[in-house]
């Protein structure tokens, strides 16, 4: 007997009226984090030259911006800080007046609901710009991981008791995560989450970022302690470190080229934040801006398929936009 299978006809699926019905994944503004640079040596905002459409802005100009973030539904921000004075030893990245210290108080105070991210990390604070203290290991200038773990708590800390919701320690040290974990809880923040960078690459793409935030290394790279894009399986162990150590949340970043790892992350059962960053919004808008792609369909697919790879919360400069783009569809 002849057998004859029908088409399947995986088009019914996608006629216009019925597309919608079996869509499995959506992005929510809810869900989507906006950075934002606070520098205290400026007194208006100023353009980062190579991420058009973003700046720094002032104490008082970060807390407008985030009343306006807020107010077109974006629900979290993350800050980082450009001090007045950088020294071997971060100091100002914990003092209790420092720049993300009182820009906290500032935002607070404006959009008392906002949820406070802060980015727990030595580089826009230090001389040398790496991420920790720098000293000799095995005979070469290095960041030299447990005295830095020290300064790592005393940030998270101040962060805390500012009035941050969650804490973000994106130094790739080890043992960071369990470290901050104790000291906030010994200072009374047990309600302060960690959201670990836990899964961060040693990429080309940070490069506008440093611009951005003024956290360029004079010496040597960041090989030694953020990982190598070349290796999955260490990308994991990596995350399940965090997740031992007491990470509420963990974070794969970059995102649009890392999706694999950020699916394996999955199976850990924490919550998954998936960092776009300042390489893949340059490229992004550089191409739109010479009209060879659309802005608005690009970067809406790209957040979108983080959420298709497992992505809960996005972090992207393309926030603000995003946030109108929503509320047109
Ligand atoms: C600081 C930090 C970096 C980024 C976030 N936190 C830079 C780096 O590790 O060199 C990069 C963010 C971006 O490129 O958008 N450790
Ligand atoms: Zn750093």
């Amino acid at each position: 007997m002849k057998v004859v299978f029908p088409i399947t006809r995986m088009r019914r699926l996608r006629q216009p009226n019925l597309l919608p019905l079996f869509q499995e994944h959506a992005l929510r503004k809810e869900q989507i984090i906006a950075p934002i640079f606070i520098d205290e040596t400026i007194d208006e905002p100023k353009p980062v030259s190579s991420m058009p459409g973003v700046y720094r802005y002032t104490v008082d100009g970060a807390a407008t911006y985030a009343a306006e973030l807020h107010k077109k539904g974006i629900r979290g921000v993350l800050l980082f800080g450009i001090p007045y004075q950088k020294s071997d030893t971060a100091d100002a990245a914990f003092a209790s007046e420092g720049v993300v210290q009182r820009s906290i108080s500032a935002i607070r105070d404006m959009v008392p609901n906002i949820v406070i991210c802060t980015d727990v990390c030595a580089c826009e604070y230090t001389t040398h710009g790496h991420c920790g203290i720098v000293g000799d290991r095995r005979k070469r200038r290095d960041v030299i991981n447990d005295p830095s773990l020290d300064l790592m708590e005393a940030i998270a800390v101040s962060h805390a008791r500012a009035g941050a919701d969650i804490v973000a320690p994106s130094c790739m040290l080890d043992g960071v995560v369990a470290h901050v974990r104790l000291s906030l809880d010994e200072a009374g923040f047990e309600d302060t989450l960690i959201m670990s960078y836990s899964t961060k690459f040693a990429s080309a793409l940070y490069g506008p970022f440093r611009e951005a935030a003024d956290s360029g290394y004079i010496f040597g790279d960041r090989t030694t302690y953020q990982l190598n894009p070349a290796n999955g399986r260490e990308a994991f162990r990596e995350s399940v470190l965090d997740a031992e150590e007491g990470a509420d949340i963990l974070m794969v970043k970059p995102a649009g080229m890392y999706l694999d790892v950020l699916t394996s992350l999955t199976q850990l059962g924490l919550p998954l934040a998936a960092y776009q960053v300042s390489g893949e919004y340059a490229m992004i808008k550089a191409a739109a801006e010479r009209g060879w792609i659309k802005e608005r369909e690009v970067v809406l697919e790209s957040l979108l398929c983080l959420k298709r790879a497992g992505a809960d919360l996005i972090i992207t400069y393309f926030a603000n936009e995003v946030a109108g783009w929503l509320d047109e569809k």
